[in-house]
Parts: structure tokens; C-alpha cells; sequence
């Protein structure tokens, strides 16, 4: 089958073709970028193997490039880059098998085209373009790759067990990929994850998190964490996840399995959102309801302060995984500890202090909190899933409505603690802690307005409270 080159592709493919020819390397297109052009993906990363030195042949086609890109090299793996337009175009040299089984540092040994093709993860991912004279633009596909694309399935190219010997992180990718693509992994390979998944460990996991957050990414994050779970790699690197999995009955009262609710509310969110860290707040919003179970038998099971130690659990697991220990760590964080009070909100009754009181908690990041907390409805009843989207609407109102009269979001104080120093000639002190969280609480309370002048008066009546004198210089 000859491979369909698009206009854009069309220069570069053939400078690198001349220059091959010219320096007597046959070259190839290989890997992700045949197949995402195949299934009509956008691809930004183009891979060439070329029978014979991959860092020179990316020299000299750079210098035949418009302007001429610079190439970086990677002497350490033979391997060389350039950018050109939008396009990273990396050159490597055809390798044979190349890696040693107590580790995934290849091994690096020239080899042909065909050998090339074999040390690949799957049949998809192996398929090559040829831009080599005699047979420029043809699809080599020694695996059936082609047929596996249009039956959507991830296969191995040899022997499974050997291919994720070779380099364990490929379990990760072909759940990865199964979940990103939409396809089936064949059922011999997927055997051969389940029987070789401890060797994971070998894995580090800044790896296993680039692969988890790309299955995360997808359009249905539930299907590649089902295939983590049932392979057993879940549990090797993300136990608490796999913690929620199960559901336990007492007296006629079972609870619901957390594990596949957590699920289904990450689904949900991701059809409202593609922002990675607030589908990390659905990923983790019960992860502490394993560890607050307890069985009453009046109200059967309960998970009480399931979000204030999930939210304490947090920073753990993601040091684990190797996540950033930022600010976005903190929002997570955030976002599970906060995730119950908007339903608290939907009673009746609610009195604006409430809502004040939610709006300064959750600052700019409100309006993410809702979208987790309707997602957090996974009713299989038609009529509840309305009723609770219904109320949630009402709490929308509400918090706009206090909001647009009150301004709490990103709430700072009227009142600085250098006046109050000011105003009563006093130096740091347990004192103006004092002033400035009744201020705080009276503002949220709706004693006060959110405003200088009324703040102040309340300062000094406060102040007088607690002993305190106006300073000489403020009379
Ligand atoms: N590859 C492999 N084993 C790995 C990683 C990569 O065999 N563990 C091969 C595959 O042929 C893959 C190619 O190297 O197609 C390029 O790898 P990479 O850029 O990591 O992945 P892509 O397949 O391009 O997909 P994506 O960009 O979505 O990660």
C-alpha cells in the first residue's frame, strides 16, 4: 500500500529522500507518525531510521533546510533532532535488539531496517514509509499493522512476553494507547501484561506518570483505568486507587463501589473539561473513603471526613507518582476538600453567610469545584440526576447573586494589619490577628459590608473590646 503524502509533508520528505540517497542510507518514516497520519491524527513528531548514521544524515539535510534549523545530538543514543515549520523530525540509524533484561538502557547495535521494526512496541507503531527511490512512498508492514489499525487493535510484533521484557513501560503504553485510540489490546498481549506486570518496577515513575496522565487526558479516562486494575498494574504504583475497588454488605446495607464511581465521575467530568489537574481532582475526590469507613447500624455506612484526610492524603501521592509539588498539587488538594460543600448548599434554608463563606473558600476556583460536584452525580435515576442538577443550578444562582453584591472572590482584606499597628500604636501581635479575623468572619457573616469604611468602624469597636487605645497620632 503506498502511504498518502500530504502537501506539507511533501518538501521535507523528499530532502531527506535526496540526501539518504545521496549518502548511500536508505531512510525510512517509522512509528507514531504513520500511524496518528493513518487514523488522521494531528502529528507533530516525525521519526527517520535510516540504514547508516542518523546524526549525519540529520546534518545534512538541516543544511538543506530553509532556513537551516539547528540540530541537536544525542551522542549518548545515535540519535539526532531538528525543527522544521511546525514539524521535530528525529533521525536514528536502524538498531537490532537492544535491551538488556535487568534494565531499559538500550543497548545500542546497528542492524537493518527489518530489525529496526522488530525491537517495536506494537504493529501499529511499526509500520514504516520508504523514501527511498525504487519504492518511494510505499507502507512496509511486516506485522499486519495496517489490518490492526482498521480493526483497532493493540498488538505486540513478536512474542509478547519478549516485547514487554524488553521494556516494561510498553504495558503502560498499550493500555494508554487502547484507552487514547479507542482500540482493543489482543487478548495474548493483554494476558502477557497481567503476567509480567511486576515488571513495572523497573520503571520510573515519571514514566509511568507521563503514561497515566495521557490515559487520564483521553475522552474516556474510565476504560484505561479499568485495563490498570484488571492487569493488576494499578496496584504496583497507585494502591490507593485500587483501595476504593469493592463493595462491602452489613445487615441488608451495602455501600457502592467507590473504585468505579470514582470512575464514572472522572468521565463525566472529562466531557466538561480537559484541564489534567481538575480531572486529578475527580481521580482523588473519595480517595480517603477507604480509611473513614465505618458501619453504623442505625445509619449503615458512613465515610465522615473523607474529604479532609483526602485532601491530606494528596501531597503523598503525588510525591509518589512523581507529580509536580506545586501549585497545582494545592488546587487538587483543594478541590477534594471542598468537594461535599456544594451539595451542603443545595438544603433548605441556606443563608447567604453560607454562600459568602464558600465563595472566599474556594476563591476563582468555584466554578471548577461545580463541575466536579455535578459530576459527582452518578444516579443511575433519570429524575434525580435532574433534581440534583436542578438544585446545584439554584446554588449557581445563589453564589452569583452573593458574589456579584459581596466581590468575596479572591477576597483581601479591607483593613491591612500594618493600619490596625497604625491605629492603636501597637507593634506584631496575638492583637491584630484578633481584629483581622473578626473583620474577616463579620464580612462573612454579613454583619458588615465588604467595604473600607464599615471595616474600619468595626476595627476600632473591636479593638476597644479587647483593651485596646487609638493611638495619640489617629485622634
Ligand atoms: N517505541 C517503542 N517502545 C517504547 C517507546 C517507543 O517501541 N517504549 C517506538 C514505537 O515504534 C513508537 C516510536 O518508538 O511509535 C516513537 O515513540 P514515542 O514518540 O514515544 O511514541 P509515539 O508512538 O510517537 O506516540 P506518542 O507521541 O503518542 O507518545
Amino acid at each position: 500500500m503506498v502511504f498518502n503524502i500530504e502537501p506539507q509533508e511533501r518538501k521535507i520528505f523528499e530532502v531527506i529522500s535526496d540526501t539518504a540517497r545521496e549518502l548511500g542510507y536508505p531512510a525510512y518514516v517509522v512509528g507514531g507518525y504513520v500511524r496518528d497520519r493513518l487514523l488522521a491524527r494531528p502529528s507533530k513528531d516525525m521519526d527517520i531510521v535510516c540504514v547508516g548514521s542518523g546524526i549525519r544524515l540529520a546534518q545534512h539535510v538541516a543544511a538543506r533546510l530553509r532556513p537551516i534549523p539547528r540540530v541537536t545530538v544525542y551522542k549518548r543514543f545515535g540519535t539526532a533532532m531538528l525543527k522544521h515549520r511546525d514539524l521535530e523530525v528525529e533521525f536514528v540509524g536502524a538498531r537490532k535488539e537492544s535491551y538488556r533484561s535487568d534494565s531499559r538502557k538500550p543497548v545500542v547495535e546497528e542492524g537493518s531496517l527489518e530489525d529496526d521494526q522488530n525491537r517495536r512496541d506494537f504493529t501499529i507503531n511499526a509500520l514504516a514509509v520508504s523514501l527511498n527511490e525504487e519504492d518511494y512512498g510505499m507502507i512496509i508492514d511486516p506485522f499486519e499493522g495496517l489490518e490492526h489499525l482498521e480493526a483497532k487493535v493493540i498488538k505486540t510484533p513478536l512474542e509478547p512476553g519478549k516485547t514487554f521484557s524488553d521494556d516494561p513501560l510498553r504495558m503502560m503504553r498499550a493500555i494508554r494507547f487502547a484507552t487514547q485510540l479507542d482500540f482493543e489490546i489482543d487478548p495474548e498481549t493483554l494476558e502477557a501484561i497481567s503476567k509480567y506486570r511486576s515488571r513495572i518496577n523497573i520503571i520510573s515513575r515519571e514514566r509511568i506518570a507521563t503514561e497515566l496522565n495521557k490515559i487520564i487526558l483521553s475522552d474516556e479516562p474510565s476504560v484505561g483505568f479499568k485495563l490498570l486494575f484488571d492487569t493488576g498494574l494499578l496496584e504496583l504504583f497507585f494502591p490507593e486507587m485500587t483501595a476504593l475497588h469493592g463493595v462491602e454488605g452489613r445487615n441488608g446495607k451495602a455501600h457502592k463501589d467507590n473504585f468505579y464511581h470514582t470512575l464514572q465521575v472522572l468521565d463525566n467530568l472529562s466531557h466538561k473539561t480537559h484541564d489534567l489537574w481538575l480531572r486529578w481532582a475527580a481521580v482523588l475526590h473519595d480517595i480517603a473513603k477507604p480509611p473513614t469507613k465505618r458501619f453504623h447500624p442505625e445509619q449503615g455506612w458512613t465515610f465522615h471526613g473523607h474529604e479532609v484526610l483526602g485532601a491530606a492524603m494528596v501531597p503523598r501521592i503525588f510525591k509518589n507518582l512523581r507529580l509536580p509539588m506545586d501549585a497545582k498539587m494545592k488546587y487538587v488538594q483543594k478541590l477534594v476538600r471542598l468537594h461535599l460543600r456544594p451539595i451542603s448548599l443545595t438544603k433548605e434554608n441556606i443563608t447567604d453567610s453560607a454562600i459568602r463563606r464558600l465563595l472566599f473558600d474556594a476563591g476563582d476556583d468555584i466554578d471548577d469545584l461545580m463541575l466536579l460536584c455535578e459530576a459527582d452525580i452518578t444516579s443511575k435515576n433519570p429524575n434525580k440526576v435532574k433534581r440534583y442538577l436542578e438544585n446545584y443550578e439554584l446554588v449557581r444562582d445563589r453564589l452569583k447573586a452573593v458574589e456579584e453584591h459581596d466581590h468575596l472572590r479572591n477576597w483581601q482584606p479591607p483593613i491591612s494589619g500594618e493600619l490596625i499597628m497604625e491605629t492603636f500604636g501597637i507593634q506584631p501581635s496575638r492583637e491584630v490577628g484578633i481584629i483581622k479575623n473578626a473583620i474577616r468572619e463579620a464580612i462573612l457573616d454579613g454583619e458588615i459590608s465588604n467595604e473600607y469604611e464599615a471595616a474600619f468602624q468595626f476595627m476600632l469597636d473591636k479593638g476597644k473590646e479587647i483593651g485596646l487605645k487609638v493611638h495619640q497620632n489617629n485622634t
